[in-house]
């Protein structure tokens, strides 16, 4: 078939070094190249196709709102426009074009899209990306990067119930953790994605409860931030 061809993969993968140059918010071409290769990872054990699984973790963040003031719908035009003289297969380009906006998380309480199997796998790997060490650097980025402050004590924690307010919210980064990222291990898809998430939650757990042990001593950590309910496995 024309499309699996693996010069497709390599133009894109120049495109995408130079789209995300100079990015200092986490969305860097390493964090892409990351989401690759734990996603084929994953591919492989869940025996989906690692060429769909390949294409959509190197565009997976192309377009994607954080970036631009197009609205929910602007990320499907940035792709093809990104992709349009490339000759992708017609079904697999609209595949793309539909799959790829739905994969970003957008709110604690909005109810997830379906995927196929391998649109899956990317989110399950774009998650474990926002974990763990790694993911913990980027939420700070990030924040810094929107001029978010690191944390502000007065401030409650928002489960956001629509796409809109979860993308207008301006949380301190810790909050993210609560709003977000200690969310994503029970929201994976697959088992080996499961698996991988467990000790990098931890990690999560183990970094705010230094954190707020910093902040308000020993016995004071705010009952909002209480983390035993995300299973805090003291170590
Ligand atoms: P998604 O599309 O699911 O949001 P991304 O690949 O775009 O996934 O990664 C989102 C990254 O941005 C995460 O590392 C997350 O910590 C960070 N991020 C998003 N919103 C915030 C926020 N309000 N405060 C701090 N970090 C944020
Ligand atoms: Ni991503």
């Amino acid at each position: 078939m024309i499309y699996k061809s693996s010069s497709i993969i390599s133009t894109i993968e120049l495109r995408i070094e130079k789209f995300f140059e100079g990015d200092s918010s986490g969305h860097d071409y390493h964090h892409v190249n990351r989401v690759r290769c734990l996603a084929l990872q994953l591919a492989k054990k869940e025996n989906a196709d690692l060429f769909v699984v390949e294409l959509i973790a190197l565009l997976h963040d192309i377009g994607d709102w954080k970036f631009h003031d197009r609205g929910l719908n602007g990320q499907a035009e940035i792709l093809a426009e990104f992709l349009k003289d490339l000759n992708i297969e017609k079904s697999l380009l609209k595949r793309i074009l539909i799959e790829i906006p739905k994969i970003g998380f957008k709110g604690a309480e909005v109810k997830e899209e379906d995927l196929s199997l391998e649109a899956q796998i990317v989110r399950d790997a774009d998650r474990i990306d926002a974990i763990g060490a790694i993911g913990i650097a980027r939420c700070f980025a990030y924040g810094g990067h929107k001029g978010m402050p690191i944390y502000d004590p007065n401030v409650a924690i928002a489960m956001h119930n629509n796409a809109m307010e979860y993308h207008s919210a301006k949380s301190p980064s810790i909050h993210h953790f609560f709003e977000k990222l200690l969310l994503l291990k029970d929201r994976l898809h697959t088992k080996s994605g499961q698996q991988l998430a467990e000790d990098r939650h931890q990690f999560l757990l183990d970094f705010l409860l230094q954190f707020f042990r910093e902040w308000y001593g020993e016995d004071e950590i705010p009952k909002q931030f209480n983390l035993n309910r995300f299973e805090l496995k003291e170590r």
